[in-house]
């Protein structure tokens, strides 16, 4: 299957950013493991600190991927943009939060993703990715 983990900003700082919250891996070192555990999958990634950039990326692969693993980040909880071209593609889309957004602030509680997403898995951490990249495979 071909699917495709777009991350949002400061996502790109996994491994030294707020340890207690989103742990001490570096994406790119869970994304390599990932890869090779699931290596008869097609497996891409995006990370982008632009909403724009987000939303072209979602556009560009949302109409022949089978699958997109979105966290939006910061994004989600503001962005109409972005939940628009969730709502535009066809590939479905999974909603991912690495730290429970539910027990943290209040403005952390409201995405604009949710209703237009496949699922959302959200507080377990990176394996939060895998768990979406299964429930993709059949
Ligand atoms: C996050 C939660 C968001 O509220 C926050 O802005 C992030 C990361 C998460 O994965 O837990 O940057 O999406």
């Amino acid at each position: 299957m071909k699917i495709i983990i777009i991350n949002g900003p400061n996502l790109n700082l996994l491994g030294k950013r707020e340890n207690d919250i989103y742990g001490d891996v570096s994406f790119n070192d869970f994304f390599e493991s990932l890869r090779k555990k699931y290596a008869n999958q097609e497996i891409s990634y995006f990370q982008s600190n632009i909403e724009g950039e987000l939303i072209d990326k979602l556009q560009e692969v949302g109409y022949n991927y089978d699958g997109i693993i979105l966290n939006a980040a910061a994004y989600t909880h503001t962005s109409v943009g972005i939940a628009d071209a969730v709502k535009a593609i066809s590939t479905p889309v999974v909603e991912v939060h690495i730290s429970n957004t539910f027990s943290r602030e209040d403005f952390r509680h409201k995405s604009y993703i949710s209703p237009n997403a496949k699922g959302v898995i959200v507080g377990f951490g990176l394996r939060g990715y895998e768990l979406a990249l299964q429930s993709f495979l059949k």
